[in-house]
């Protein structure tokens, strides 16, 4: 098994507190207190290498965790795209039957094409919710960026009474986007590369003033030559548009905690 899953399974989070692991671009898992634990948009191949003529899509982030190793309560996806919804990654799971899969509808399409069991697909739309355990998985809206994909999600993530998370997935601004967003959550992990039409650093930042959480991760920006930011410019903005929003930069397999421990 790898290292990573090994200790991801063997962690114990605190009371009040949820644990997250950062996998590349907008890859997550996160624990909680009660052991549940939720994958996000989980891209464990390369199989984005090569999809589009002219841009270098190789990965730079090596795969953490192979597919086949991974085991969560929950696989929910933010929308249709190879680094978000990847069939190989789904279609190599080995423990298909044990998780339960989440998506707006194009991507329970994917699920079912690549062996899903009916049984196991949530479809999620804005303002629905998965309750698995403690995990309360709402779906938050969020702008699609082209027309090949009209069904963007972004997540609010809680567990128990534990800190509230928003992810906003792959989302263009919009004034609606801002709105519709949960306020004041513990922790805003949003997209800043900017590029084919998602948030850029300046516009998460502006996200950051109006939703006020206390934390923001950027995301996104790291795994393709062809679609990457520095991260820096992100810390930037926030500290001019949003100054009482803490920066945090995660680390890639690094766990980290929130709130954290004294
Ligand atoms: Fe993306």
């Amino acid at each position: 098994m790898s290292a990573l899953m090994e200790q991801i399974r063997q962690f114990r989070t605190p009371p009040g507190s949820v644990a997250l692991w950062w996998l590349g671009q907008m890859g997550y898992i996160f624990k909680s207190p009660a052991g549940t634990t939720l994958g996000v948009d989980l891209y464990l191949s390369d199989s984005c290498a090569g999809a589009v003529p002219g841009l270098d899509l190789n990965r730079r982030v090596p795969v953490l965790i192979e597919p086949e190793e991974l085991e969560v309560d929950v696989f929910a996806c933010t929308h249709n795209h190879g680094d978000h919804t990847d069939p190989e990654t789904i279609r190599r799971l080995s423990h298909k039957g044990a998780m339960l899969f989440a998506g707006p509808p194009p991507s329970c399409e994917v699920f079912r094409s690549a062996g899903v069991p009916e049984e196991r697909i949530r479809m999620l739309w804005p303002g629905a919710a998965l309750r698995q355990g403690d995990l309360e998985l709402r779906a938050v809206f969020a702008l699609p960026t082209d027309a090949s994909d009209l069904n963007h999600l972004g997540y609010a993530i809680r567990f128990g009474e534990g800190p509230l998370i928003y992810l906003t997935g792959d989302t263009a601004w919009h004034e609606l986007v801002a709105e519709a967003a949960p306020r004041k959550p513990d922790v805003l992990i949003a997209c800043i590369n900017g590029g084919f039409a998602n948030l850029n650093h300046w516009e998460a930042a502006g996200l950051a003033a109006r939703i006020e959480p206390a934390v923001a991760i950027p995301c996104h920006y790291d795994l393709f030559a062809d679609n990457a930011a520095d991260p820096r410019q992100f810390r930037a903005a926030l500290s001019v548009r949003a100054p009482r929003v803490r920066y945090r930069q995660l680390r890639h397999g690094e766990v980290w905690l929130y709130p954290p421990l004294e």
